[in-house]
């Protein structure tokens, strides 16, 4: 059984088919960096008005190579994210769902995430399976979940301020770095030494992140120093103070949950070269099994929206509200 999913939530206009096993058949991803670099962020109205031009080129090329007889499913991301990306993504997908009479399921863009390291591909292959903790790690979200199942996500921890990826967009615009900016300051971070001390919220106990310290503190640090000439220091010593505190919240999480031997790391920021390595180390060290999708599975694609979908389809256990939103669904995530 195969499924055609769209993800329009963000910036990233993405069509995948994917079947029941998580194998990914197709994935297009067409970015709008360059659009939105000029304003050192997203333009919602920009994003949208792209995500039109965009599907439709992106879906003329998943039909050159698939037909729709063979697609018995149609999902869509409808929550949370830009409310007029989203409905670029809404109404294109049902509007296909209308034409060729085929089943349609709105997805929650943080479930695809969660669900992301079941994807494999003919480059890439990783058995997974449930229970196991997962660390979403996005521009938007900084979520601890326990996942025990399908469906059964109970929320452990989350940022009660930025997000990690948003505190690394923001660093990057303060230190004159482009859109999108985690990729800057990974990249630019390799060039540089830990040399300057930003703060972890170390003491701060149980499994919540906060990120706005370490924000304030490199904004006032960035005052007294000369910018350009310590570029490539400032993000190294930048990223180790987030990844820090995202290893620490690691490491206490599995000695809150000693049952669980599998541990994701999903989402944007798990792009991260640095945080790539760390997790790497210490799944080791920890006899830990760890999930750390491929790069094109860690940022936002339909791949894992077509998976969430036809998972959800398949057991039954779906909403047919197709309705997109802003925000999350509270009966989205048992325990949020
Ligand atoms: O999951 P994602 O593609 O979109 C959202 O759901 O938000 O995550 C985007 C975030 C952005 O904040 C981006 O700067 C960050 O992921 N990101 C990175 C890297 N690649 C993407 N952050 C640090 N290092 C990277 N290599
Ligand atoms: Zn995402």
């Amino acid at each position: 059984m195969k499924v055609l999913a769209v993800e329009t939530s963000c910036d990233d206009t993405c069509v995948s088919v994917v079947d029941e096993n998580g194998f990914v058949d197709l994935s297009l991803r067409q970015d709008q960096d360059e659009i939105h670099s000029p304003f050192g962020g997203i333009v919602p109205e920009r994003a949208s008005r792209n995500h039109s031009r965009h599907l439709l080129s992106l879906l003329d090329q998943a039909f050159n190579k698939i037909s729709i007889e063979e697609i018995s499913l149609l999902a869509f991301t409808s929550r949370p994210g830009l409310m007029g990306s989203l409905l670029v993504g809404s109404v294109t997908t049902r509007t296909l769902s209308e034409l060729y009479e085929k089943p349609v399921l709105g997805i929650n863009h943080i479930e695809g995430h969660i669900l992301s390291p079941f994807l494999w591909d003919k480059e890439y292959q990783k058995k997974w399976s449930f229970p196991y903790l997962a660390l979403v790690v996005s521009g938007g979200h900084t979520h601890l979940f326990e996942v025990q199942s399908l469906s059964k996500y109970i929320l452990i921890g989350k940022t009660l301020d930025d997000a990690a990826g948003e505190a690394f967009d923001k660093f990057a615009r303060f230190v004159g770095l482009p859109y999108p900016g985690g990729v800057y300051v990974d990249k630019t971070a390799q060039k540089g030494e830990c040399s300057f001390s930003f703060p972890v919220a170390m003491d701060r106990k149980g499994l919540d992140f906060s990120f706005s310290g370490l924000k304030t503190s490199a904004h006032l640090l960035l005052q007294k120093v000369d910018v350009k000439k310590h570029r490539e220091s400032l993000c190294a010593s930048f990223q180790d103070a987030v990844v820090r505190q995202i290893m620490n919240k690691l490491e206490e999480c599995i000695h809150l949950y000693p049952d669980y031997k599998r541990v994701a790391v999903v989402g944007g920021v798990s792009a991260n070269s640095y945080l790539r390595k760390k997790c790497t180390v210490w799944a080791e060290k920890n006899s830990i099994d760890l999930a750390l999708p491929p790069l094109r599975y860690c940022t936002d694609n339909a791949a894992m929206i077509g998976y969430t979908a036809i998972q959800k389809y398949l057991s039954g256990n779906f909403s047919k509200d197709l309705s997109c939103s802003a925000n999350h669904r509270a009966e989205d995530f048992i325990g949020i």
